[in-house]
């Protein structure tokens, strides 16, 4: 059985001595420091000298550079982007660490794949917000709370759980709830919502959308239909707050047969098995690997500058024109360079597919 945690669990009496150190004030640094506060909590900032530094001075907490905040603290979230954790942990971070020190992830993806080795003497904390951090904030002062998944990957003080639990309602996410996992499943989470989920409902979406304009529709009522209303967004919500089925009763009832009725013809498309094959690379760490590896950072340009020439920025571009809407420069993605292109071609087969896909 799953555990769940709730605000019975927490007690943040545990942590009134503490001095907790919220390293970077983006996102989640800022709502998560600002809840704790709120919460009673002795909260200081490590960030670098930049606009987010500025805010949280502005916000009034005492602002330190990443190493002192560390040193000065008993606990320290590491809430600064996936991709630069590994560099600041081995430069400002791994070597100041105290012994019997908190240190706390909001994501399993470093710890998870190994990415980073911390000290042993440390307890080893994971509690990922299920929230963009705007809604972190906003859940905490509203009281209804968001959810979280949680992890302890090593307990050197033998109190890890307790301090978990304290930090966690002082967060505020024990109001929802919070689920234990491990680093690892957390971060396999999150990997196969982006890898399986996101690309398999992006391709139904677009051939929605081809099939409509194809057969002559006008493209502004299509990308209103499809997406551009936020009628979407609301049966979502309603499948969060009543039900996946249950929100059906929101639709007409020519709405339900219809899609009942015809949801049967997709019964046959091959994506189990391509979700179970995406899931196996990420839980093997096949694709952390081949992220890590230098010359994926290259690729991802060059697939990216494909991905931006696809049809359907073209028709977004002129739709959002028309309908008076923000344009923005997601556009105008650069292509690589001569050089970078030389480099490719070790893998210009491959590139060649995602050439023919996104055309
Ligand atoms: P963010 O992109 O908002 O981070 C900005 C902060 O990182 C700033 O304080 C900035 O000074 C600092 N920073 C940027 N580059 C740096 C560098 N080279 N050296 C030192 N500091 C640097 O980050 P975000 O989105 O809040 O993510 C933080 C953690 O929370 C990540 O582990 C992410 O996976 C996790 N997370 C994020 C969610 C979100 O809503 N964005 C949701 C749940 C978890």
């Amino acid at each position: 059985m799953v555990e769940i945690f709730r605000e019975s669990d927490g007690n943040i009496a545990l942590l009134k001595t503490k001095i907790i150190a919220i390293i970077g004030y983006g996102n989640q640094g800022r709502a998560q420091a600002l809840n704790l506060r709120d919460s009673g909590l002795d909260i200081i900032i490590g960030n670098i000298d930049d606009d987010y530094k500025k805010l949280a001075i502005k916000d009034g907490f005492p602002v330190y550079e990443i190493k002192e905040a560390i040193i000065k603290s008993d606990i320290s979230f590491l809430l600064i982007p996936d991709e630069v954790i590994r560099s600041v942990f081995r430069e400002e971070i791994q070597n100041n660490l105290k012994p019997n020190s908190s240190l706390v992830f909001a994501s399993g993806y470093t710890i998870g794949f190994k990415l980073i080795s911390p000290p042993q003497n440390i307890n080893i904390i994971l509690i990922a917000p299920r929230m963009i951090g705007v809604g972190v904030r906003e859940n905490f002062l509203n009281g209804q709370g968001f959810f979280s998944f949680v992890a302890i990957e090593q307990d050197y003080t033998g109190n890890a759980r307790e301090i978990l639990l304290a930090l966690a309602k002082g967060i505020g996410t024990l109001k929802k709830g919070a689920i234990l996992l491990s680093f690892k499943q957390e971060a396999e989470l999150d990997l196969f919502n982006e890898q399986g989920f996101g690309p398999a409902f992006g391709r139904v979406l677009l051939s929605s959308i081809y099939t409509l304009i194809d057969a002559g529709y006008p493209p502004e009522a299509v990308l209103i239909e499809m997406y551009m209303s936020n009628e979407m967004a609301y049966t979502y919500k309603k499948m969060a707050d009543i039900g996946l089925i249950k929100q059906v009763d929101f639709h007409s009832q020519t709405s339900q047969y219809g899609a009942i009725s015809r949801g049967i013809r997709f019964r046959k498309l091959p994506l189990k098995n391509k979700m179970e094959q995406i899931l196996k690379e990420i839980q093997d760490g096949d694709f952390t690997k081949e992220w890590e590896n230098k010359i994926t950072k290259l690729k991802f340009k060059l697939i990216k500058y494909f991905a931006t020439k696809q049809k359907i920025n073209s028709i977004e571009r002129e739709v959002r024109k028309n309908l008076q809407l923000k344009l923005y420069d997601i556009y105008e993605e650069e292509p690589p360079t001569k050089e970078e292109m030389v480099k490719l071609q070790s893998i210009s087969e491959e590139l060649n597919l995602f050439r023919q896909y996104y055309e």
